[in-house]
């Protein structure tokens, strides 16, 4: 087997390992994928401007967020449901995150208690599914407080969950059912039968959603909640936010901007940051790249608030991207799991290597020695080719 070198190595052997639901869960988008695509065409529609003959030998992948330095501009989005990918995922994470010293978020449908999650990794970020209910919104973020985090990351973009047509035609849900297709699809993949699904059951029983509110007994995945998983989150407005801001003392980041009026809000709600994106093309579809929406973010409160973005991150050569766009780090979601269910905790500190490996060789192509100092002066202003229409 040839090593793997980049990336997209571990993608491509995510897809033989995870059986096809569990692909299609964590590789797939909405509807038609159009977003999904967005997000990756839209660093390839961008060009460099490097600079030549520049002494680049002391380089510097690190940057400064929120007061802590980290190793590298790039962050793990928080993702859910990953103990599909391999057993006590998010605790791997946690480890290797704070092992390299990345960026690092626990989704809120995380599995591994997050008082457990803030021991391994102290730095850890909260992302909070949060429904329209003040109470519930307290009680939550108290429990997170208490656990030490210091930073809650509010996801906006799901008021109700997108239309996920790729894993409803192979009978995949949340919460989960057995059914015999999907058993069938696990013998035909037989290691992660036996590595994630016979291990999680066998040593932990039903993964449960531990870390959704102030209840870290939490419901099994495999169960509805009497008021449903999702109920109330229609009803999250901007007046929580301002009520959450007014009650949290800690840092307080809202996740799935798009539209500059919103991270207008967000600053003027006294709000510490933002995170451009369009949550891996899995919400509305349709939706601008990640990328593309960067600008105009950065253009409105590129000053007050500390700007952010993910969404078809792959490459250290992405990360440099949405720095010079204003970003001050990036967050990749689906490469990690990809890592995560090809060789573990393991897998996921190489990945984190490779994204360094490639952010120091470009930064020195690009005549620049540090991540930080990468600026507009590094890309051209304009996406290369773009599609019909105004570019923006
Ligand atoms: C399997 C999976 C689960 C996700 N779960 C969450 C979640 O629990 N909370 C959240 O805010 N975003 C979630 N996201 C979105 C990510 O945080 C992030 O916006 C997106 O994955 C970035 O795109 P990328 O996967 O192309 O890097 C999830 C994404 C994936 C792929």
């Amino acid at each position: 087997m040839a090593p793997r070198v980049a990336i997209a190595d571990y993608e491509a052997a995510a897809r033989r390992r995870l059986p096809a639901a569990v692909w299609e869960f964590v590789s797939g988008g909405a509807e038609d994928d159009v977003s999904r695509g967005r997000n990756a065409e839209a660093f390839a529609r961008r060009a460099f401007r490097p600079r030549i003959l520049r002494d680049v030998s002391a380089r510097d992948a690190s940057v400064e967020l929120f007061g802590r330095r980290y190793a590298a501009p790039v962050g793990l989005a928080p993702t859910g449901f990953n103990a599909l990918v391999r057993r006590r995922c998010d605790a791997l994470l946690a480890e290797a995150f704070a092992q390299a010293n990345h960026p690092h978020i626990v989704s809120g449908v995380s599995s591994v208690p997050l008082e457990e999650l803030a021991r391994i990794n102290p730095n850890a970020w909260y992302q909070g599914y949060f429904p329209g209910d003040d109470d519930r919104i307290a009680r939550t973020v108290d429990r997170v407080g208490a656990a030490g985090i210091g930073t809650i990351v509010v996801t906006a973009d799901v008021p109700v969950i997108s239309n996920r047509e790729n894993t409803e035609r192979l009978g995949f849900r949340a919460p989960f059912r057995l059914t015999s297709r999907l058993a069938l699809d696990g013998l035909l993949h037989p290691r992660w039968s036996v590595e994630t699904f016979a291990a999680t059951l066998l040593k932990d029983g039903i993964p449960r959603f531990v870390n959704l509110g102030e209840d870290r007994t939490g419901v099994r995945v495999t169960e509805d909640p009497p008021q449903g998983l999702r109920a109330g989150r229609d009803r999250l407005d901007w007046g929580c936010v301002e009520r959450l801001r007014a009650r949290w003392p800690g840092r307080l980041v809202l996740k799935g901007v798009l539209e500059p009026e919103d991270a207008v809000r967000a600053a003027e709600l006294g709000l510490d940051g933002v995170i451009v994106s369009n949550h891996g093309g899995r919400q509305l579809d349709y939706a601008p790249a990640s990328l593309d929406a960067l600008p105009g973010v950065v253009a409105a409160v590129g000053e007050r608030l500390v700007v952010m973005m993910d969404g078809g991150v792959r490459r250290g050569a992405h990360a440099l991207m949405a720095l010079a766009l204003g970003a001050r780090a990036v967050f990749a979601g689906r490469p990690f799991l990809y890592a995560a269910a090809v060789d573990g905790g393991p897998g996921v500190a190489r990945m984190l290597e490779l994204f360094r490996k490639e952010i120091l060789i470009d930064l020195a192509l690009l005549g620049c020695p540090r991540a930080e100092d990468v600026g507009p002066q590094h890309l051209r202003p304009h996406p290369i080719f773009p599609p019909s229409g105004d570019p923006t």
